[in-house]
């Protein structure tokens, strides 16, 4: 196994390599090389949906599965996934981190049937007809799932902001591969970056957590 404390994860653009603005303007697939034809086809999907998006006025009442519950939200056809948990919901649900809103950094990370998504790079219209996890789905304070308390364990954050996403990266890899190890357990994490550079204490925590086992918290 590799050690933690060297090797950082080299950030990664893979899990959206779109800004939204350019999202919504549709203007971006001519601009795809024919070599990144699978992205390029995923893209060209997602920049109808926004153009048709756009084209629609006012609010329209959704219904999102939620961590396992029903929440009924209006908003409107640009509203990001983000945008809708932290300014829709009531309560808001501010876990979710707002950082770059552009696809970057891996903040807003949220599972879509279990697999990691940046919210901020998904409408919440799109995300009607997916299962939503988010970190207020996992452990409660009293209560924390065991990649939450690994990473209390291992002090794995100092501001906290990348902390949702890099929490949701490795539950998500490690419900997957309940044996992954630290090469898999960064790679998981390619789309999450931490300002601080807390990276060893993430890693110590994501192989602590990988050591312990995943109990059932969160999943839903
Ligand atoms: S990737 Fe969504 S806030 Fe940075
Ligand atoms: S702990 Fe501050 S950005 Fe990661």
């Amino acid at each position: 196994m590799t050690d933690s404390k060297s090797n950082p994860p080299v950030p990664s653009r893979d899990r959206t390599s779109l800004s939204r603005r350019t999202f919504l303007k549709g203007g971006v697939v001519t601009g795809l090389t024919t070599a990144a034809a699978a992205s390029a086809a995923s893209a060209r999907s997602s920049v109808t949906k926004g153009k048709a998006a756009t084209q629609l006025k006012g609010r329209i009442a959704i219904s999102l599965n939620i961590n396992g519950e029903s929440k009924q939200v209006a908003v409107e056809p640009r509203t990001t996934l983000l945008g809708a948990l932290r300014d829709h919901m009531e309560p808001p649900m501010t876990g979710t981190k707002l950082v770059c809103d552009g696809g970057n950094c891996g903040a807003c990370t949220v599972l879509l049937d279990g697999a990691p998504a940046a919210a901020c790079m998904t409408l919440a219209l799109d995300a009607t007809s997916h299962k939503v996890r988010t970190i207020e789905g996992l452990g409660k304070p009293n209560d924390l799932s065991v990649v939450q308390s690994a990473f209390c364990e291992d002090d794995g954050l100092m501001c906290g902001f990348c902390t949702p996403g890099f929490i949701m990266a490795i539950t998500a890899e490690l419900e997957a591969n309940p044996t992954a190890e630290l090469d898999q357990l960064k790679d998981a994490c390619a789309g999450n970056l931490c300002r601080c550079g807390t990276y060893p204490q993430i890693f110590d925590a994501a192989v602590r957590a990988a050591k312990a086992g995943l109990d059932n918290k969160g999943d839903k």
